[in-house]
This record gives C-alpha cells, sequence and structure tokens, in this order.
C-alpha cells in the first residue's frame, strides 16, 4: 500500500519498507546510484529517493526524467543529507510513465501567465500545489465555521429562473436550437432559465424555515469584466440568518473573515511559508493584523467624504450615488484606515431590490466588506421583510412582481427581520495566500473568452 510523503516527512520513527508513488521533479546522477526527488501531491516537500544500480529496476533510470511517474519501494531512514530529516534507500523502482523534453513544467521560475496557459499541468508546480492544498482545507474551515454555529447548509439550484442581483449578467440556459418556428415555450423549462449569479433568494426562503443556513456552491456571471478579481465561474459562500439584522449581519461577516485568516495562520505551514517567500512577503503580518484588530465600520455617505475629502485625484470622482470602484475601496483599506473597513448603508439607486429600505428613503441596510489589495471580499444585507415596501422595491427597480411571487410570499406568511452575506470564495483565498489574480487560486479559470480546459 503507498504511503504519503507527507506521512513519511513527519514520520518520528525509521520506515522500513514502504510504497512511494509521485512524480519525479528532479533525479541527480552520482557514481553508482541516483537521487530522485519524489513528489507526490500531498505536501510542498519532495522525498528523496537514493536508487543503487543494482537495485532491482534501476536499469529504467536513465528514463526517470522530470515530470515522470514513478512507484518506488524501499525504507525510510534518516538522511545524512542536510535539510531534510528522511530519505527513501529504494529496494525496487518501476517507472509507470515516462515524460520527454517537451514536459512543460523542466525549470523553475516560470511565468504565471505562461502557467495559465498550461493549468492542466500547472497543479504540479510548487506554487500551484499548495493553492489547491490551500483551497481544500480552507472550504473544510468554511464549513467548521457555519457549523459549529448551527448553520445548516442548504444546496440552492444552479439552474434558475430569476435574476437576483438585478445586474443582467446570466448565462442563458436552453435547449432550443435557433431553428426557425420555435417558440420561447418549448424550451426545456417551458420559459428563460439561467445559471445562478447567487443562492441568495432560495436561500431566504430555506432560512425563514431553518433559522440559520449557508450555501457553497458555483455561481455564474457573464461579467465581460476582464480584471484580477472577476471570474464568470466562481464559487460563493452565502449565510442567511433569520431573526437578525444589519448588525448581527456585519458582525457574522467580521468573525467569519477573523475565523479563516486564524485558520490559515495555524494549518498554513509550508504551503503558507511558500506564499510568503514567493508571493507576499508581508502576508504573515496582514492575517496577524485581521485576526487581532477590529473592523472599521463606516457608513457609505461617510466613505464619500472621507474619498471626497482625501486631496486625491480618482479617476471616478466620489460622489453620492456612485458605486465605489476599486479606486476608491483600496484607499480606505490600505491607505486611510490600513484596515478591513466594512461600508453599510448604500444609495438604494445602486443596490439590488432585496435590500431593507433605511428611514430615510433613499439608502438601503446593505453592507460590504473590504479588504486590503483586492477590495469586496463580502456583499451583503438585511433583507426588506415589509410585504408592501417590498412590491414598492420591485417597482423602483422594474421588476415584475409577478416572476417573485414565491419571494413575496415569505413576506405574506410569517415574514421576520432577516439578514444575509455572500463571500467570494476565490477572493477570500486570494486574500489569504498573496495570489493577485483570481485566475490564480481555481484550479481551470473561466474569464471572458477562455474556457479551453
Ligand atoms: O456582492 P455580490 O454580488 O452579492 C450577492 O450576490 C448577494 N446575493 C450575496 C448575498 O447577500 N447572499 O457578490 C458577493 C461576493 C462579492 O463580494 C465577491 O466577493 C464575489 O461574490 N463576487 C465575485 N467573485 C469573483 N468573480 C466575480 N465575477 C464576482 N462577483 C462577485
Ligand atoms: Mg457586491
Amino acid at each position: 500500500m503507498r504511503t504519503l510523503v507527507k506521512d513519511l516527512l513527519g514520520s518520528n520513527v525509521p520506515r522500513p519498507g514502504v510504497l512511494v508513488q509521485g512524480w519525479v521533479r528532479t533525479r541527480r546522477d552520482a557514481k553508482g546510484f541516483s537521487f530522485l526527488e519524489i513528489n507526490d501531491g500531498s505536501c510542498l516537500r519532495n522525498l528523496q529517493a537514493v536508487v543503487d544500480a543494482a537495485t532491482p529496476g534501476a536499469e529504467a533510470l536513465p528514463r526517470c526524467t522530470t515530470g515522470a511517474s514513478v512507484s518506488v519501494w524501499g525504507d525510510l531512514v534518516a538522511s545524512p543529507a542536510r535539510g531534510q530529516p528522511w530519505e527513501l534507500r529504494a529496494t525496487r523502482l518501476e517507472l509507470i510513465g515516462p515524460a520527454d523534453a517537451t514536459y512543460p513544467l523542466q525549470k523553475k521560475g516560470h511565468s504565471l501567465e505562461f502557467l495559465r496557459t498550461i493549468a492542466h499541468l500547472r497543479p504540479r508546480s510548487n506554487l500551484f500545489g499548495a493553492v489547491f492544498r490551500t483551497r481544500s482545507r480552507l472550504a473544510q474551515a468554511v464549513h467548521e465555521f457555519f457549523q459549529s454555529r448551527d448553520f445548516i447548509w442548504v444546496h440552492t439550484p444552479i439552474i434558475t429562473a430569476s435574476d437576483c442581483e438585478g445586474a443582467g449578467e446570466l448565462f442563458r440556459v436552453t435547449t432550443l436550437k435557433g431553428h426557425p418556428g420555435e417558440r420561447p415555450e418549448d424550451d426545456f423549462f417551458g420559459r428563460p432559465t439561467y445559471l445562478t449569479v447567487s443562492g441568495q433568494l432560495e436561500a431566504e426562503a430555506l432560512a425563514c424555515a431553518l433559522g440559520r443556513v449557508y450555501t457553497f456552491g458555483p455561481t455564474f456571471r457573464a461579467e465581460n469584466s476582464n480584471t484580477a478579481r472577476h471570474a464568470a465561474e466562481f464559487w460563493m459562500i452565502e449565510p442567511e440568518m433569520a431573526f437578525c439584522d444589519l448588525e448581527g449581519d456585519m458582525d457574522l461577516a467580521e468573525a467569519f473573515l477573523k475565523a479563516m485568516a486564524r485558520h490559515m495562520l495555524e494549518t498554513g505551514g509550508e504551503d503558507l511559508g511558500l506564499f510568503e517567500r514567493f508571493v507576499d512577503k508581508d502576508l504573515r503580518a496582514r492575517l496577524e493584523f485581521v485576526v487581532e484588530r477590529p473592523f472599521v465600520r463606516i457608513s457609505y455617505e461617510e466613505a464619500i467624504r472621507i474619498l471626497q475629502q482625501s486631496g486625491r485625484s480618482f479617476e471616478f470622482p466620489p460622489e453620492f450615488g456612485q458605486n465605489l470602484q476599486s479606486e476608491h475601496e483600496r484607499y480606505l483599506t490600505e491607505e486611510h484606515f490600513k484596515a478591513p473597513t466594512t461600508v453599510f448603508n448604500y444609495p438604494r439607486t445602486i443596490k439590488p431590490f432585496y435590500m431593507r429600505l433605511n428611514d430615510d428613503g433613499r439608502t438601503v441596510r446593505a453592507m460590504d466588506v473590504l479588504v486590503p489589495g483586492i477590495g469586496e471580499v463580502i456583499g451583503g444585507a438585511q433583507r426588506e421583510e415589509r410585504l408592501e415596501v417590498l412590491r414598492d422595491n420591485l417597482r423602483f427597480h422594474g421588476l415584475s412582481e409577478e416572476a417573485y411571487q414565491w419571494y413575496l410570499d415569505l413576506r405574506r406568511y410569517g415574514t421576520v427581520p432577516h439578514a444575509g452575506f455572500g463571500v467570494g470564495f476565490e477572493r477570500l483565498l486570494m486574500f489569504l495566500t498573496g495570489m493577485g489574480n483570481i485566475r490564480d487560486v481555481i484550479p481551470f479559470p473561466r474569464t471572458p473568452g477562455h474556457a479551453e480546459f
């Protein structure tokens, strides 16, 4: 049975008779024997196998080149070499699959741009191995965070008939072929359907029964913005709480980000060390800061005032009624406050229909959490629970009531104040790893013009 490199390198005792299977990172030949650096993806480090020329299977050594897959049986013994506690004294070698000189990951130091063109092979590099292991641990931590607080994980549909965010960034789902004479009602669902941009509306229905729920799944946006923070397919975590107001929502968002930063510090290990060395030397300090210090909380109007009084000339002049642009978000978090900042009470005009209207009639109980380096990682709100106001909001945003009858029912029958938010899982990963581009924290990124894998 195969033993993982991670377990062998973490061993306290020598282990005779183990089998290691992985990919050759490098081979060095000495007189009468060779060193194979083997990586099996279980951890950042390689295990060094020492293969004697007399070892059964050693005749395959010349073909055990970088990228080849191998099985090595042997004994784990204390290594005389510096920098590694253990090495494997091979008793048998088997080449599983060779890799010739065209293998693209021969040398270190490829650019991230180049690695994106070989998304199927880049997980074999140190950096991307670390990113995808971190992604897995973080997903687990997300579930632990919510499950330990009695949130119930719910599965909301991926195919939906509603545009939750009302931004019109929907991918159509259809079986129509575009033949002449085809009618809309001939479509598979008998109505227009889309890939979901958010599971929120359905999560609200579940929260208004189960109390506290969360979703964690893929979402899709046909947003034609080719930025380092936007993907057409990304994962979102959406908690939704009945009997909760905006204050409670902001508290949960802050507790969540702190818990994720703490988790990264506590479990990041060698992968975190790699990000610190090669991606962002301030990463650990930033994570510690996020864990220790309270976030700044300001209203949107205060944020606009700060931006207007900053003396900065922004490309988009900050003005009430305008969305905060990435340059504004960065100024607030990176220069003015130098801390994660929660901005709340946005103008009604720039936020979706479901947000609760404030008494001033012109702002809604929205909140966005902005972090240095990325900007918005979380967007959420207290929901409008008053039937008549919600109807008015629909009209205000030019939406037909008809499509939202089921959603209005939640206000017709036993309505309660409730609130929630959405976290972009990839943006969270960017924040916790220091990776600067969303394309580098998702294995096979989908962005405008790119779906090749
Ligand atoms: O702010 P958004 O649009 O909020 C919603 O969808 C709400 N329905 C969430 C809720 O209240 N339940 O999106 C939430 C988060 C953003 O803050 C951002 O982190 C991420 O989703 N996000 C994206 N991430 C990657 N690529 C994109 N194109 C993204 N659009 C949003
Ligand atoms: Mg948003």
